[in-house]
């Protein structure tokens, strides 16, 4: 069976409630009769309600950006993976690079929202991906190798069935420098093989693996064509229902 492409727009810090509902009702709309591809949105928390009801009914996925690793408590500011469940998403983003390198999680850290959101009956979508620095160095399959790793330990072949990994080179984030074809794929071909070992070869051959990083309506096509790549996790051409949706109809073309 051909892996489904899944594409999800990450509108991280962006949008107001009404711009999201209507940004949101319109990817609706333009997904209308769309059949071959998963479809998602990640708004902020706070629109999460709004943008959920504008997707109400249709088969756009509703996503959040992040979780906390505990179902409740003292955890001031934070926000809990049953409490994303209960208001209706199906997606986490775990382990996004602005969280890694600005915020400083680590991979620990991220292996316990991993479990949290699974448990919680969340599908987290797991970021991976190396600096440009690291890249130079050539130890980009080498941070990879460390971040699934860690991001993946404890993980039982079934759960991992409703894990995305989502390839995301930091030097290619919001720059407009997207990774070559060859570089995804690459990439894309060495994350599936650790994750065969990891997890299994069956899980690793169905594991929907996202590139993610400057994917814009003219390079979707060509990244979305190569082999191990199982579609797109998108920020700032997720922000507007056009761009989005030629992305979406790169991955069913
Ligand atoms: P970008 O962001 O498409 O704006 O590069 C992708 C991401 O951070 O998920």
């Amino acid at each position: 069976m051909p892996r489904t492409k899944f594409i999800a727009g990450n509108w991280k810090m962006f949008t107001t409630a009404q711009t999201g509902r209507e940004l949101a009702a319109a990817v609706v709309k333009g997904c209308a009769g769309w059949a071959g591809v998963r479809v998602a949105v990640c708004p902020p928390f706070t629109y999460l309600n709004v943008v959920g009801e504008a997707l109400r009914g249709s088969p756009v996925a509703l996503g959040a950006q992040n979780v906390y690793p505990a179902n409740e408590g003292a955890f001031t500011g934070e926000v809990s993976p049953t409490m994303i469940k209960d208001v209706g998403c199906r997606y986490v983003i775990v382990g996004h690079s602005e969280r890694r390198h600005g915020l400083g999680e680590t991979d620990p850290f991220i292996n316990s929202k991993v479990h949290a959101a699974l448990n919680a009956g969340l599908d987290p979508i797991l970021c991976v991906g190396e600096t440009s620095d690291q890249r130079k160095a050539g130890r980009t399959e080498a941070v990879l190798d460390g971040q699934l790793v860690g991001g993946l330990q404890g993980l039982n072949g079934g759960q991992a069935q409703r894990l995305t990994i989502a390839y995301e080179p930091v030097w290619a984030i919001g720059t407009g420098v997207n990774a070559t074809p060859e570089q995804a794929q690459d990439a894309h071909a060495f994350i599936r093989r650790r994750c065969a070992d990891l997890l299994g070869p069956e899980t690793a051959a169905n594991l929907t693996i996202q590139y993610g990083g400057s994917v814009k309506s003219d390079n979707a096509a060509s990244i979305l064509a190569q082999p191990d790549v199982d579609g797109a996790l998108v920020g700032g051409a997720s922000l507007k229902a056009d761009s989005f949706l030629a992305i979406v109809r790169a991955a069913v073309a």
